[in-house]
């Protein structure tokens, strides 16, 4: 018998196994180890497409509008995504969070506010989308949402479906009135909705990291909230940094720590608070989601939330979540994070109500003793070569950064 008359004969089960075998022989038991449940489930299946290779960005309607929402409001932020640069930037997924929903009907579709949403969600997603945008919409493991609106518990393909149908890009799933359910299964469930329906649709898992979602999420979603909701003032910034940065080890290309969505331009912290509160998300390679409105920008907010050189860090394909490498105890902390190209964005944060002096040697930042050029991200200059052999203490690298503040820098070992 020739060895394929013997694979034709054998019953499919048994082709799985053997087609496991051979891919586990192929990648070493390293590879193969990690997912042996997907192997020998579905052996043929084409790999998922990676989502979310870097954090993702956007602009999403709750930290300013809450309930407010309406298609006016979503088309403007359209139109202004385009012409303030935001979407070249990199803000690409418009989100509408709570409360554009109001019922279901008999068959258990969703139904969008018939009011606020007259033309439909097709038709606002379709001009989302010829902005050159994603869509994307919220809802709810439980029955209701957080602001009462229906839920997707028992609704998930119903749901998968319609939003495949609107051409929804991205949904938010929140956890309100579902702390009785088991949230790795909910949430898988509601991934595994998503696939049948067939459109590529990021999820968003919302839980507030109740139950470690950073342990499972990597797989079911592209990114997880680590913390309870964001305020627009500084004490819920620094609280919300230290929370996510424990985290550090879960994130990486294809899934991401959520810190929440950004209070850039929300009116509630200096500008100092607000460049450190964009500067940290963007070293703890966070999504950053806008959350003021994008139609009313100073000149001041888009110095922040349109910084390129601070963005690539957030952004960059390396995908490493920075931490603190230095913590000092009167208030002054240096962040590190790597970059694909052999660099390091360091941030000097100040806690403290004064200007401080931090420095930083180029040991503790995994740059080699020797010279490296430092680029300023928030000055946007180039502050020359900086030698650090590691002999003398006056070689240190040292910043003044101002009250609640922060220096963010990109330094390359080299001349
Ligand atoms: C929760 C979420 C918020 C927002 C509101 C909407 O609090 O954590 O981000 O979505 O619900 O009701």
């Amino acid at each position: 018998m020739t060895m394929t008359t013997i694979l034709r004969k054998m019953a499919p089960a048994a082709m799985a196994i053997i087609l496991v075998a051979a891919i586990f022989a192929a990648c070493g038991p390293g590879k193969a180890g990690k997912e042996p449940a997907a192997a020998a489930t579905a052996p043929a299946a084409a790999p998922e497409p990676i989502l979310a290779p870097v954090p993702p960005m956007g602009f999403n309607t709750w930290n300013k509008f809450g309930c407010e929402v309406d298609e006016t409001l979503i088309r403007q932020t359209a139109d202004v995504m385009v012409e303030t640069g935001m979407l070249e930037a990199g803000y690409k997924y418009l989100v509408i969070d709570d409360c554009w929903q109001v019922d279901r009907g008999a068959d258990g579709r969703i139904i969008a506010d018939p009011k606020r949403f007259a033309g439909g969600m097709k038709a606002l997603a379709d001009y989302v989308h010829s902005k050159g945008l994603l869509f994307g919409l919220y809802t709810d493991c439980g029955p209701k949402t957080c602001q009462g609106r229906p839920g997707s518990l028992g609704f998930h393909d119903n749901d998968a479906a319609t939003y495949a149908e609107w051409g929804v890009d991205y949904i938010k799933v929140d956890w309100c009135y579902a702390d009785d359910l088991d949230a790795r299964k909910e949430y898988t469930s509601f991934r595994d909705a998503l696939r049948r329906a067939g459109h590529p649709i990021v999820l968003s898992i919302c839980e507030w990291g109740r139950n470690d979602p950073w342990t499972w999420a990597k797989g079911v979603g592209q990114l997880w909230r680590t913390t309870a909701d964001i305020g627009d003032n500084w004490e819920s910034v620094v609280w919300i940094i230290g929370a996510n940065s424990r985290h550090a080890d879960a994130a990486g290309p294809g899934g991401w720590n959520d810190p929440d969505m950004l209070e850039v331009g929300n009116g509630g912290m200096t500008l100092d608070e607000y460049k450190t509160h964009f500067s940290l998300w963007a070293i703890m390679a966070a999504p950053l989601m806008a959350g003021n409105d994008l139609r009313a920008m100073t000149e001041e907010t888009k110095s922040i939330l349109l910084n390129k050189e601070v963005i690539a860090v957030d952004q960059d394909p390396l995908g490493v979540q920075g931490r603190v490498v230095i913590e000092r105890g009167y208030g002054g902390q240096v962040w590190m994070k790597p970059l694909a190209d052999g660099s390091k964005a360091v941030a000097f944060v100040n806690t403290t109500e004064r200007e401080l002096a931090q420095y930083v040697r180029w040991s503790q930042i995994g740059i080699p003793a020797g010279p490296a050029k430092v680029r300023d991200l928030w000055a946007h200059e180039d502050k020359g070569v900086h030698t650090d052999t590691g002999s003398k203490y006056d070689e240190r690298f040292e910043v003044k950064i101002p009250a609640h503040g922060v220096v963010m820098v990109r330094i390359s070992p080299g001349q």
